[in-house]
């Protein structure tokens, strides 16, 4: 008999690119892309899946355009908030685990504390609502299933925060940064191990006790997006990076000076402590993870 593989969705997102690597350890990767499992196809999406009968579905696929979804509200719905519930009907025919990730964009971040699982979600966006709405729809569907929540997501694979102040660093001497949104940036990579230390516990343990549920996954700290670019941009400069931009140059300014479409949360910040406890993980510092993407960022420009 073949081995069952893990099948991964959003295989060219931050995170999917991550998980191919992590998981590898486990056995067989089925690792798809939008072109070969799209999730705007919720019925035929449950077909595929139960025709690969994966041992378990890691969900990197999303709907993540933040501001796009409060005008393309109807396929954020079909991707973000309907195909997680699929995808757990697909899951529960053939007996397998479902990983999924949701967002800080749950709550409505007026929380002085940072948000713990058991706290009330109160999304300020469409994209937050539609993330929301697919925990829900997965929780529903009567699969095994294991919901890790992150923020401010960056890797070296894909369009991110860091790839855009290293862009605009090297044309401006100035750059306004929004000062009043606090989080954890958090490693594409770091999720995608804590994913394989997680599904390794599951194969060794028993899946009938297994700490099956909801679980907040960051990186440890937190920081405004004006601090994190002073630390992006004093790291670069620091590596040799020629940048016209010194953090001096960084202007903190209030959201309510940089309007977008979709409202932010003041504060994404979450508390990890349920996921380091139950799973015996330790979650290192952002900066760990910011320092090592940017060093093989500047390695490959060079
Ligand atoms: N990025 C963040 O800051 C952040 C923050 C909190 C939570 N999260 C969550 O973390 C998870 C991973 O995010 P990420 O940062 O890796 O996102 P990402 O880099 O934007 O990747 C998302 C992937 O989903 C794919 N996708 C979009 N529509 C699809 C469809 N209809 N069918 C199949 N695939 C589709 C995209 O394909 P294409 O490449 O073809 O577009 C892309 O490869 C998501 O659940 C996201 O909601 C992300």
């Amino acid at each position: 008999m073949t081995q069952r593989p893990i099948l991964v969705t959003g295989a060219q997102g931050q995170v999917g690119f991550e998980l191919q690597r992590a998981l590898a350890l486990l056995g067989p990767v089925l690792a798809l892309d939008r072109q070969a499992c799209d999730l705007s196809d919720p019925a035929a999406l449950k077909g595929l899946v139960i025709g690969h009968r994966p041992w378990a579905v890691v969900n990197a696929a999303a709907y993540t355009a933040v501001d796009k979804a409060e005008t393309e509200t109807a396929r954020a719905e079909i991707i973000n908030a309907v195909a997680p519930g699929a995808l757990g009907e697909a899951a529960a025919a053939i007996d397998a685990l479902v990983v999924h990730y949701s967002t800080d964009y749950v709550f409505d971040g007026v929380s002085g504390q940072p948000y713990r699982e058991s706290d009330a979600p109160n999304p300020l966006n469409v994209y937050g609502r539609t993330k929301l709405m697919g925990e829900r729809a997965l929780a529903a569907a009567n699969a095994r299933h294991l919901i890790f929540r992150t923020s401010w997501v960056f890797g070296a694979h894909g369009d991110n925060f860091i790839k855009t102040m290293l862009r605009l660093a090297a044309e401006w001497t100035t750059l306004k940064v929004v000062s009043d949104q606090f989080g954890a940036p958090t490693p594409a990579a770091l999720i995608a191990d804590v994913t394989a230390q997680i599904l390794g516990q599951y194969l060794r343990g028993r899946k009938e006790t297994f700490p099956y549920g909801l679980y907040h996954l960051t990186a440890a700290g937190a920081t405004s997006w004006r601090h994190y670019a002073a630390h992006v941009i004093d790291a670069a400069h620091a590596a040799g990076r020629p940048l016209r931009l010194t953090s001096d140059g960084l202007v903190p300014v209030p959201t309510v000076d940089y309007p977008l479409p979709a409202r932010r949360p003041a504060s994404s910040r979450l508390d990890c402590a349920r996921l380091e406890t139950t799973f015996g993980l330790c979650l290192p510092p952002w900066e760990n993870g910011v320092d090592h993407v940017l060093a093989q960022l500047l390695a490959q420009s060079q």
